[in-house]
């Protein structure tokens, strides 16, 4: 039996588009994306364009939005950082955790990545765990181990009800930003792998039910073949998403 299918169509904009290029953004991307109820469409701006985003997008609540990362505290003296509490009330109802760039790039940890997770449940939003190893761990013969390392950890800390609130994105790194795009099949047998993990942890009919997004130089051209994969729900787009015409048509693909 195959998941239940309201496919995930997000674009995180990582470190560009500020609040004017937001505002333009959306004014294409509106224009070109009619309101449709049978998918989610969602962005991950930079935290400064938030506000921006929010206000362009007040008339398509069909659009949400979601943070990039956050620290676990509220508040406090963590210059620099964003808090859960923050993030909703600047209208954000997702948060990416453990982005591989967040890993690779500013050395997260998996038991951070851990912290992030309960703190944005406790704090009413929605996770989305990503998740992917790299191309020597792929090479290696680790793939599904390095991704079972980076997954395990959260998933035990999760009750069941949690588990019913959390995304999970599967994004190679090898893939990100290279144009080097996974195979349909090879996505599809990661996302198989993640499942299995999942139901091990929470029962099958629980894991049919979470979102597994597929991230990795997804393209208007390439999106509809992923996300015509049994096992891919969604996809998590980086570069494409800030052309505003071109993530329309990724979101028509799904
Ligand atoms: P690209 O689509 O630019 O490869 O980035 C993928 C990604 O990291 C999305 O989170």
């Amino acid at each position: 039996m195959s998941a239940p299918r309201t496919p995930v169509l997000a674009g995180n904009w990582k470190m560009n588009l500020g609040p004017t290029e937001a505002s333009r953004f959306f004014d294409d991307f509106l224009a070109a994306h009619p309101a449709r109820a049978d998918a989610t469409v969602l962005f991950f701006p930079p935290a400064v364009s938030l506000a921006a985003a929010r206000a362009a997008l007040r008339d398509r609540a069909d659009v949400r939005l979601g943070v990039q990362n956050v620290y676990w505290e509220a508040g406090g003296a963590f210059t620099g950082e964003l808090s859960v509490p923050m993030a909703a009330d600047a209208g954000a109802e997702y948060v990416l955790v453990g982005h591989s760039e967040r890993r690779h790039v500013f050395g997260e940890t998996v038991p951070q990545t851990v912290r992030k997770v309960r703190a944005v449940l406790d704090g009413g939003l929605v996770p989305v765990l990503c998740v992917g190893e790299t191309l020597d761990e792929r090479r290696a013969g680790r793939a599904e181990a390095v991704v079972d390392g980076q997954l395990i950890p959260v998933l035990g800390t999760l009750t069941q009800d949690e588990a019913a609130r959390l995304l999970v994105a599967y994004e190679p790194v090898w893939a990100i930003g290279t144009g080097e795009t996974a195979s349909p099949a090879d996505a599809d047998a990661m996302h198989r792998a993640v499942r299995a993990r999942l139901a091990s942890a929470y029962g099958a009919e629980a894991a049919r039910a979470i979102p597994v997004l597929y991230g990795g130089s997804v393209k208007p051209e390439n999106a509809r073949e992923l996300l015509a994969q049994p096992e891919v729900d969604g996809v998590l787009v980086g570069g494409a998403s800030m052309d505003p015409r071109g993530f329309a048509r990724i979101c028509a693909a799904g």
